[in-house]
């Protein structure tokens, strides 16, 4: 019996029995303002208070507004970064710089490689073991066909499998139709869907595990809400309207 790892937000962990599998590549998936950015810090914070060290790769948002949000919520995120727990970092020119410098300069190696190569050097550097990439969206929007998005997403989470870590991606849009095809959902090791539904002029939001390889999960929606101590999910509740 594999140990779990707590997700630190305790409604998932009751449906997900425990928490995730050690060293798999989940993906929470969902639509602007869902709560992915703090469900990814309530993770890497849950981590830190057992002394796990745990990065948190952002793509786009700022890394000033990510502590603003933290602080907002009394997230404990600025200790934890002066202790060395936490290790917040601007992946952006990770991504977008190498893109620039493959097209301007002789450099062969393909862009996720690079990406990858780079998050290797900060696990290693940081001895982390939870690592939070928020969004995946941003690191593969370059690629325009399907097979070279497939391959691109297959190559980070082939690589972060290696790192040791139990890796929490982001992924942007409401709905599958938004973008027509997820490869990120059939190469992750997991899924959690974060959505909205409409009923007589009352948005209810849902968090539902799609899939979660190697665990008996529950699957069905279940209510959350982002409230002043953050993502809570009411997991033994039926989702009703
Ligand atoms: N201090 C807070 N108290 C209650 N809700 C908040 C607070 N801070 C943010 N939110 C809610 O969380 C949403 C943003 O969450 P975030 O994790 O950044 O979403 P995402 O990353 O999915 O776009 C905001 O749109 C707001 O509804
Ligand atoms: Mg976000």
């Amino acid at each position: 019996m594999f140990s779990r790892v707590s997700t630190g937000v305790k409604g998932i962990d009751e449906m997900l029995k425990g928490g995730f599998l050690p060293n798999r590549v989940i993906l929470l998936r969902g639509g602007p303002g869902a709560g992915k950015t703090i469900f990814s810090l309530q993770y890497l914070l849950d981590g830190a208070k057992k002394g796990e060290i745990g990065l948190y790769v952002t793509l786009e948002e700022p890394v000033a507004s990510i502590r603003r949000t933290a602080a907002n919520l009394g997230f404990d995120l600025e200790k934890y970064e002066k202790e060395k727990l936490i290790g917040l970092f601007d992946g952006s020119r990770m991504v977008y710089k190498f893109g620039e410098e493959i097209k301007t300069s002789n450099i062969q190696k393909p862009l996720i490689s690079n990406t990858v190569d780079q998050l290797q050097i900060l696990v290693t550097s940081s001895g982390a073991n939870r690592i939070v990439i928020d969004s995946i969206t941003s690191a593969i929007i370059h690629q325009r066909f399907p097979t070279d998005k497939r391959l691109e997403v297959l190559e980070l989470m082939q690589g972060l499998r290696k790192m040791n870590c139990t890796a929490l991606i982001t992924s942007e849009s409401s709905s599958p139709a938004e973008e027509g095809f997820f490869v990120e959902e059939y190469l992750a090791d997991g899924v959690i869907i974060l959505s909205n539904s409409q009923h007589n002029f009352t948005i209810t939001k849902t968090a539902w595990i799609e899939k979660m390889r190697g665990i008996k999960h529950d699957d069905q929606p279940r209510k959350y809400e982002i409230s002043d101590n953050g993502f809570v999910v009411y997991a033994t509740e039926p989702v009703t309207a």
